[in-house]
Order: structure tokens, then C-alpha cells, then sequence
């Protein structure tokens, strides 16, 4: 199959979809691999290791498009990159149309072919390509506790782990889902005091029986969820409700019992933050202030870290590009449930539930389209 890799252009993106070493493993099997010059470059790739690794460099974003049969991407298409949609075109990234009308359209007008990361399932029901992104953010959202507790950043200037004699920050994880496990073992490591908070007591007694003894589970409800904030240094924000805006967990008013300069990292602030005060920032100006809070709500976590973001994201996508490389969309998606619910736009149609239910557009389903 003729593969195409374009630079990624939002804004801030310094993601790419497969590095040198999984180009590697597509050109082994006899695929031919179109990378736009500089496509690496954020994630520190040079173009030689893409020479080495067998791919073909384009200079322009419109080679590598017109020439693929399957484009592999980090993120949806932008406006300038609509013009390249066409029919027959595989389009394999992340799309998350249930937030893009406007993109939905463009696609649907253009008769591309859509398959979507984040609706790609396992066999456990699971979503392996968005999970690494959440082990990205989750061990990161310490990494922003930690830098962000020292008073010039504005915090109570705790140290983490603190040192013999003196007590270690004390991290609240609400939700012990990836993001929230993942941050509460990097806390851990650096030697803070951890408590985490679910709903779920089947995930409560995993950890439990993972982490024995080294933090404290909490069932997730309004009073241990106060009592557990108002002696926090840090707070982690991962909860997630599926499909709906995450429940509201800590409201304006506690902020005033909350140590001066304690910091919350807000990580589910893609789907709308679970404190009331959240709101969205950027890397470039990731903290306020709200009460004598420092709250950190950067919705691209993992664009801090492109080149383990890009590493992690393609272990997870390259079998499934492996997949429809080698046996062909049709056959790979037959043989593939999970990789199937991935299809949300074909041929103009919509092939996804839940877009068609946000866009009330026909749900085509997949039986007999491809
Ligand atoms: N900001 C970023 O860059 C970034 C990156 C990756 C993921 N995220 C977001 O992080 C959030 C968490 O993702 P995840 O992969 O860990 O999800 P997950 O489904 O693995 O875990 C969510 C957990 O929240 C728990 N939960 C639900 N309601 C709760 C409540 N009221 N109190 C306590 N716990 C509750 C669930 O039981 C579950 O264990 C999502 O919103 C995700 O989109 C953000």
C-alpha cells in the first residue's frame, strides 16, 4: 500500500504519526512510505533516519496526500488540509468528530474514508489508542504538580518527596482510571503522600492490590472527596464519565479551604474539567489563580513530550496500520471488530452512532459499504 506520514499544523502540535522505526516495519513488509520533509522534526526525527528506515521524503503536504492511499496522522485535518480529502483516500488518525461539525461535513462532502483512533476498540472493550495518551498525561500531570508546587511557579513551595524530617506533599488523585493510576505511581515514586478517589471499588481494590500499603483509597463522594482536598498540596483531575462532560468534583467554594498555593491539574479538562473553576490554557500559559489556587488546565498534555507521545502513540497504531496495509481496509475491518467501530465516515456516509446521533445525520452501519 502506498502510505503517506504530512507534518502535523495545528497549532502546537509537534507530534508525528510513526516514527522512523515503524516506517521501518511498513517498508519490511513491502509497503511503500511518503513522509513530508521535516515531518519529525518536532518530535527530534531527522529526515535521515526516515531516508534509513526506507521512506520516500516529498517536500510538500500535497505530494504526500495526492500520492498515499492511506494517510496516518496524529490530528483531524485543518481547514487548509480539507482540499486533499477525496475519495477512494484512507484516513486513519485521530478525528473526534462529535466536537467538529464543520469537519464532519468536509469529510462527508469529500467521500474520504475516516477511521477514527479514538472509537478503535479491543477485545476487552477498551480503547488502545487512546490510552497512551492518557499514561502521557497521567505521569506528566506530577511532573506539572511538582514544578508548579515551587513558590516561584507560584505554589506553597513543597517539595514533593519532601526530605527525612519533614512530611511529603500530600497528592488527591480523583479518578483511578489510566490517567489517575498513572499519576498516582509517579507521586508515589517521588516519595509523595498519595489518596485516590473512585466510585468504581472494583478499581479501588486492583489498586489496592497493586499499590498495597504505599496510599490510601477513597470511595469517591462529596465528603471524602472534601475532606481529602482540604489537605491536599496537589490535586489530580482524572475522572471520566463516557461520552458526557465530567461531573463537577470540587466547586468554588471549597478553593477557600484549600491550602494557599496547593495546585490542582486538571487533566480532564477535555471534557470540561471536574472543578468548577477549570478553564483551558496553553502550554506557552498553563496556570492561574483563583482563591489562592494555581490551577493547570492544558487540554494537549502529551504535546509537551512529542517524542514519547509519538513513540507510545504509534506501539499502539502500527498493528493496526500493519492490519489494513497488508490485507486491505475491507478485509482488515471484517477481521477486526474492534478495529470496525474505528470506521466513522465512508464514502460520504456516516458509519459511526454517536456522530450520527450528534449531527443527526442516517447512521449507515457498516454491513455491505466498503
Ligand atoms: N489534558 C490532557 O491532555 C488529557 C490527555 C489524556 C486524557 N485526558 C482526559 O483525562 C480524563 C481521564 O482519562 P482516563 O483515560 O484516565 O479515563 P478512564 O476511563 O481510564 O478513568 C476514569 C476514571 O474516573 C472514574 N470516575 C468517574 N466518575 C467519578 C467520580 N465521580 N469520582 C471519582 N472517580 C470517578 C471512573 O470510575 C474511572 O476509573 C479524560 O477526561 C480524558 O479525556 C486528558
Amino acid at each position: 500500500m502506498l502510505i503517506g506520514i504530512p507534518k502535523e499544523i495545528k497549532t502546537d502540535e509537534n507530534r508525528v504519526s510513526l516514527p522512523p522505526a515503524a516506517v521501518g516495519q511498513l517498508v519490511q513488509h513491502g509497503h511503500t512510505v511518503y513522509v513530508e520533509r521535516g515531518a519529525g522534526a518536532g518530535s527530534a526525527f531527522g529526515d535521515d533516519e526516515y531516508t534509513r528506515a526506507g521512506a520516500t521524503l516529498l517536500d510538500t503536504a500535497a505530494e504526500v496526500w495526492h500520492k498515499a492511499e492511506m494517510v496516518v496522522k496524529v490530528k483531524e485535518p485543518q481547514a487548509s488540509e480539507y482540499p486533499y480529502l477525496r475519495e477512494g483516500l484512507v484516513l486513519f488518525t485521530y478525528l473526534h468528530l462529535a466536537a467538529a461539525r464543520e469537519l464532519t461535513h468536509a469529510m462527508l462532502d469529500s467521500g474520504v474514508t475516516g477511521v477514527a483512533y479514538e472509537t478503535v476498540t479491543d477485545r476487552h472493550g477498551r480503547l488502545p489508542l487512546l490510552e497512551p495518551m492518557s499514561e502521557v498525561a497521567g505521569r506528566m500531570s506530577i511532573q506539572v504538580a511538582a514544578h508548579t508546587l515551587e513558590k516561584k511557579q507560584g505554589g506553597r513551595g513543597v517539595l514533593m518527596g519532601g526530605v527525612p524530617g519533614t512530611r511529603p506533599a500530600h497528592v488527591v488523585v480523583l479518578g483511578g482510571g489510566t490517567v489517575g493510576t498513572q499519576a498516582a505511581k509517579m507521586a508515589l515514586g517521588m516519595g509523595a503522600q498519595v489518596t485516590l478517589l473512585d466510585i468504581n471499588i472494583d478499581r479501588l481494590r486492583t489498586l489496592d492490590d497493586v499499590l498495597h500499603g504505599r496510599f490510601v483509597t477513597l470511595y469517591s463522594n462529596a465528603a471524602n472527596i472534601e475532606q481529602a482536598v482540604y489537605s491536599a498540596d496537589a490535586v489530580i483531575g482524572a475522572v471520566l464519565v463516557t461520552g458526557a462532560k465530567a461531573p463537577r468534583l470540587i466547586r468554588r467554594d471549597m478553593l477557600q479551604h484549600m491550602p494557599e498555593g496547593s495546585v490542582i491539574v486538571d487533566v480532564a479538562v477535555d471534557q470540561g474539567g471536574c472543578v468548577e473553576t477549570t478553564k483551558v490554557t496553553t502550554h506557552s500559559q498553563p496556570t492561574y489563580v483563583v482563591d489562592g489556587v494555581v490551577h493547570y488546565g492544558v487540554a494537549n498534555m502529551p504535546g509537551a513530550v512529542p517524542r514519547t507521545s509519538s513513540l507510545a502513540l504509534s506501539n499502539a497504531t502500527l498493528r493496526y496500520v500493519l492490519k489494513i496495509a497488508d490485507h486491505g481496509l475491507k478485509d482488515a475491518l471484517q477481521s477486526d471488530p474492534g478495529l470496525a467501530l474505528g470506521l466513522n465516515l465512508h464514502r460520504g456516509k456516516v458509519t459511526h452512532p454517536a456522530v450520527a446521533d450528534t449531527f443527526d445525520l442516517p447512521y449507515a452501519g457498516n454491513e455491505g459499504i466498503l
